[in-house]
């Protein structure tokens, strides 16, 4: 089957093709950082209208890389959520229209199941079960994998979601949306144990995380300081131990705790190049593995989409032709395949 993938949960528009023979065919990605940028974050509205501006040249160009008509499709898989509505309601309209024309299913991919199996894209991929770490933006979870949709919750944040922790403490510090990547870039220049902050919640047992508090740590150290260049690479470096130990400190724990020896990580958090460094020594020191996706699958794209809805639509699953989606999802609530 050659599935179109359609993700357009936030600030980036991604199209693929996945060939459940001959894998992915092509992908494509607009994102939308410019015209966010100048408001630090990403305006809803914004993000939708450029949604509508870019959804169909990118199907056009995917689809021409891929070397494929719109009729040589079988299926649409498109992100039903969770997301920002009006930019999910994009990628569903269009997804939902496309395959109806074509007489053919489509089916609302989760976009945190999009991410989670995102690592299975690439050579050599994990067999469930195996536990997933999924930091992104808007979630950071423990999930235990027994097969594709068979999720069973371990732990979550609290409050603030990795990626927005550090998307927030960049802000903080001045630097320009989108904040993870900077703080992350800038985090390499800085003086380990310079800055010592608090790895929370990991004194207590549970797989559960906090990041709010550290944000205010952080905010507490920079105002008190001489807001020189050197010290916000010191405190950035800083601030990303203490986010990439946490993390490290609960993967360990839910492998123990469930015997599983397969970790894998998804989500943007996942392209930070400390936490991959961390978490493969951990694998190692477990005589286990880790499994990422390469770094532009780990942020928001349009195979991971196509490869989710692959999955389910070859299993048979679709949906009727309403324009469903769901800004908040239970992952846990999926049907398995
Ligand atoms: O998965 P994603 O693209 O979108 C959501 O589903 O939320 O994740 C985006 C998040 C942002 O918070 C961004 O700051 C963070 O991932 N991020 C990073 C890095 N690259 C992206 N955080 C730390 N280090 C990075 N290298
Ligand atoms: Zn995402």
């Amino acid at each position: 089957m050659r599935i179109l993938g359609i993700e357009t949960s936030c600030d980036e528009t991604g199209v693929a093709v996945y060939d459940t023979d001959a894998g992915l065919r092509a992908h494509t990605l607009f994102s939308q950082i410019a015209l966010h940028a100048a408001y630090g974050g990403v305006v809803p509205e914004l993000a939708s209208r450029d949604h509508v501006r870019k959804l169909l040249p990118l199907v056009r160009q995917t689809l021409a890389e891929a070397g494929l008509a719109v009729e040589d499709l079988d299926g649409v898989a498109y992100t039903a959520g969770p997301g920002l509505v009006g930019a999910l309601m994009v990628g569903a309209a269009a997804g939902r229209a496309l395959a109806w024309s074509l007489g053919i299913p489509a089916i609302g991919v989760h976009h945190m199941e999009g991410h989670l199996l995102a690592p299975l894209l690439e050579s050599d991929p994990p067999q469930p079960p195996f536990v997933a770490l999924l930091v992104s933006g808007g979630h950071t979870q423990l999930v235990a994998v027994e097969g594709v949709g068979r999720y069973r919750l371990l732990g979550e944040s609290l409050d603030d979601a990795a990626g927005e922790a550090f998307d927030k403490t960049a802000k903080m510090m001045g630097l320009p949306y989108p904040g993870g990547p900077e703080l992350a870039r800038l985090a390499a220049t800085g003086r380990p144990g310079a800055f010592k902050f608090s790895r929370p919640m990991t004194d207590r047992p549970g797989l559960d995380f906090s990041f709010s508090g550290l944000k205010t740590q952080v905010l507490l150290a920079w105002k008190a300081s001489d807001q020189s260049d050197a010290v916000r690479a010191d405190i950035a470096r800083g601030f990303e131990d203490a986010v990439v130990d946490t993390l490290a400190i609960k993967c360990e724990r839910a492998l123990v705790a469930t015997g599983m020896k397969t970790l894998v990580v998804a989500g943007g958090v996942g392209a930070n190049l400390r936490l991959r460094e961390r978490l493969d020594t951990l694998a190692k020191r477990l005589r286990g593995r880790v499994c990422f996706p390469r770094p532009e699958f780990c942020t928001d794209n349009g195979a991971m989409i196509a490869f989710a809805g692959a999955l389910r639509l070859q299993a048979g699953q679709h949906e009727n032709e309403a324009v469903t989606v769901f800004p908040r999802w239970d992952m846990a609530s999926l049907p398995a395949v």
